[in-house]
């Protein structure tokens, strides 16, 4: 994965944090785990942050057993005249040192989170950290076009399963139309796991040579996800554990390749807005 270009990891401060959106066209595939453990190993060389992007159901706290003294419905609140350093007080700090902007605490909630809101925070936190790691909603939900559009990487998350790669296929053609594929990471996950379909196959599936291979382990994810404790942190030796870690050290340590010129936000509204039309009009 390419290390952030505009990122000054030796500094203290970054010039402008990374912005990484865990996404999957399906749910229950592994985001949060991915977003709590990845944060997690991060945390250890550069300063990291986690926005649950799941404004209506987010658990990442329960991930990382944190009980959320502050949302992001609080930093709504404040939005007027919020900066960096308040913006600090609202952020739940885990054992690992992840700070978390945990989801409002009731679905009715995630209305309020706009793309104004939302381009005032990650502008903030960008400020702060030298990653902002995203556990979004899965599939293509507004919330989550503003994340894929606006992340430096989008890591896409499958399964082996028949349905999963279906529409993990639909989604990476949707993302080539939009043009935003050059940010795309796809990572399998559960890649061990026993299925019709063998984890060397996904390549010619999605039609993408470079992706990266996580593998089952349920006891030592069940177990960590119980506790809420990162498998990173006490089981660094694990096999799952070591492929996060190996993920960690790239997102840190590779030469930038992906220098883009975000687009404007509105292009990938109005793509969506065109098809709710033809919809409405069919
Ligand atoms: N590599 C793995 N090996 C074994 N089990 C895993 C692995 N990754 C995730 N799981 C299991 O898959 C389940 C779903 O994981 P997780 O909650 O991270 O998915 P999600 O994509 O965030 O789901 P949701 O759509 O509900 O937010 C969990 O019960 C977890 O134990
Ligand atoms: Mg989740």
């Amino acid at each position: 994965m390419p290390a952030n270009p505009h990122n000054g990891i030796e500094n203290n401060l970054p010039q402008r944090g990374l912005l990484v959106a865990v996404c999957s066209a399906k749910g229950g595939i592994g985001r949060t785990v991915l977003t709590a453990n990845l944060a997690a190993a991060l945390s250890s060389k550069v300063k990291t942050c986690i926005v649950d992007g799941c404004f209506q159901f987010g658990d990442i706290h329960l991930a990382l057993d944190l009980q959320p003294m502050f949302s992001i419905k609080d930093v709504i609140e404040q939005i007027e005249t919020i900066d960096a350093e308040s913006l600090w007080h609202y952020l739940n700090r885990h054992d690992s040192g992840v700070r978390i902007l945990t989801a409002p605490p009731r679905p009715e909630y995630a209305d309020l989170v706009t793309v104004e809101v939302l381009d005032k925070i990650i502008g903030l936190l960008q400020s702060k950290f030298h990653h902002i790691l995203v556990d979004t909603m899965s599939g293509l939900p507004e919330h989550t076009l503003y994340f894929i559009e606006k992340a430096d990487n989008i890591l896409l998350m499958t399964d082996l399963e028949m349905a999963t790669l279906k529409n993990t296929k639909m989604m990476l053609d949707v993302l080539t139309t939009l043009d935003l594929r050059h940010k795309v990471h796809v990572v399998v996950n559960r890649s061990t796991m026993q299925s019709v379909i063998n984890a060397s196959d996904v390549p010619q599936i999605l039609g993408e040579e470079s992706i990266i291979y996580i593998p089952n382990d349920f006891e030592l994810v069940s177990k960590s996800l119980n506790i809420g404790l990162p498998f990173v942190m006490k089981n660094r030796r694990a096999d799952i554990a070591k492929t996060i870690l190996t993920m960690a050290e790239q997102c840190c340590s590779m030469k930038a390749a992906n220098i883009y010129e975000p687009r404007n936000i509105s292009f990938v509204q109005s793509f969506f807005n065109k098809f709710k039309k033809q919809k409405v009009r069919a």
